[in-house]
């Protein structure tokens, strides 16, 4: 990829930069967990009827992510962005936190993050690196006393902060997106805003995601594959 000293790079990250460090994608997995649609675990409503079973859920997942390492894919994007600075945003849909380990800090978590927790009253998110396995002790807030819950953005929630991601995609001249479906709003629309406003758009993955018709270009392979001689061509 050829990029000039006047290029804003915005990068979308899905489940798919994270499978070559052997996590699990959604869809790819049967977007199963123990028999159980991921769609009926992370929500509300399973947080309502029972927060040990979520809770579970998210130790499982958070035992995954630190047992993995990044790999390629992250660390090329570690090295955009120490090339491109400012002209360099990173939002991913996802929780792991690999992106921050390959050495990304213009990095943001539109769903949350694995690796914090909050108190479903204050509300203020803080690291929590604990796993949840005890039904029986499930962890509460040391100042008001009301359940802790994962800092995670669960289906029918509002993405976090997605005036700064509009904004940023409204600065940005290349909308670069890896392994992700396309099928889980609002991140699925940014290619359409991006094509509004006439951003160039590229894909990579190892096959066609959802809203494929919508990127100018479109790189099938995997992205330890793709992403690394991608930046070393320019
Ligand atoms: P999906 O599981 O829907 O899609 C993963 C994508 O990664 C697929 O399109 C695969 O083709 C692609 N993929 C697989 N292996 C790859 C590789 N080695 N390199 C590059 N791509 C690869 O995951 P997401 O699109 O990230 O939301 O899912 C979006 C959201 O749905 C998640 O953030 C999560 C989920 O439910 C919430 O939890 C709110």
């Amino acid at each position: 990829m050829h990029l000039t000293s006047t290029d804003r790079l915005f990068v979308l990250t899905g489940a798919g930069i994270s499978a070559e460090s052997g996590l699990a994608t959604f869809r790819g997995s049967g977007g199963l967990w123990s028999g159980h649609r991921v769609e009926d675990v992370a929500t509300p409503e399973a947080w309502q009827a029972n927060p040990a079973f979520v809770w579970n859920f998210y130790s499982m997942r958070r035992r995954n992510a630190l047992a993995a390492e990044p790999n390629a894919a992250h660390i090329a994007l570690a090295h955009i962005e120490q090339q491109l600075g400012d002209r360099f945003y990173l939002c991913t849909q996802n929780v792991d936190d690999l992106h921050e380990r390959a050495g990304s800090h213009r990095i943001h978590h539109m769903h949350g993050s694995l690796f914090q927790s909050r108190c479903v009253r204050c509300n203020q998110p803080f690291p929590d690196q604990s796993f949840y396995d005890d039904a029986e002790n499930l962890p509460t807030c040391s100042q008001c006393s009301a359940p802790i819950r994962p800092h995670i953005v669960w289906f029918g929630e509002i993405p976090l902060d997605m005036d700064t991601i509009y904004d940023q995609l409204d600065r940005s001249t290349i909308l670069l997106v890896v392994g992700t479906s396309g099928s889980v709003y609002p991140a699925a629309g940014l290619v359409h805003i991006a094509n509004q406003r006439g951003i160039r758009t590229i894909y990579i993955g190892p096959e066609e995601p959802t809203n494929a018709e919508a990127f100018e270009q479109i790189i099938l392979g995997s992205a330890t594959q793709a992403l690394p001689t991608l930046f070393e061509t320019q």
